[in-house]
């Protein structure tokens, strides 16, 4: 079986985590408040994070067959996440906003992957897929807790 679905969220996947990697990088970098010594180590977990899922799902696409885009330039045209030149008018809450909306995305996307690996019967893929949206959405519970809301899954 070709697992063209499953392949092809994969992918997206792949350029997705990396862009988003990138954006957590930006908020890291530009942090500028109170709050500052503790969330800037923070972003350095979640990138930690965001790079682990990166690479399991790129392998596991190369396992089934597939090839991952690799490339700074496939990243940005396939991923659907923004990211847009940092400038340091930005708020703290802001910035985590738009980290939990690409951890949003990311989430809706990996149940696509669970979907789609339904569909084509491969339940390793299933299992990465179910195993990163459950690690995305508690961080998006905790991303919201410190915005002061609660998590809008
Ligand atoms: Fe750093």
């Amino acid at each position: 079986m070709s697992k063209e679905k499953t392949k092809a969220v994969l992918n997206q996947s792949v350029a997705d985590l990396s862009k988003a990697a990138a954006l957590v990088h930006q908020v890291h970098w530009y942090l500028r408040g109170p709050g500052f010594m503790k969330l800037h180590p923070k972003m350095d977990e979640l990138m930690d994070g965001l790079n682990s899922h990166l690479d399991v799902l790129s392998e596991r696409l190369i396992t089934i067959g597939g090839s991952p885009v690799s490339t700074l330039k496939e990243f940005d045209e396939l991923s659907k996440i923004e990211l847009e030149t940092a400038t340091w008018d930005k708020t703290t809450e802001e910035r985590l906003t738009e980290v939990v909306k690409a951890y949003k995305y990311l989430s809706d996307l990996f149940q696509d992957g669970v979907h789609a690996t339904d569909e084509e019967d491969d339940d390793v893929t299933n299992g990465l897929f179910a195993d990163a949206k459950g690690d995305i959405e508690k961080t998006i519970w905790m991303l919201e807790s410190e915005l002061g809301v609660a998590p809008g899954l």
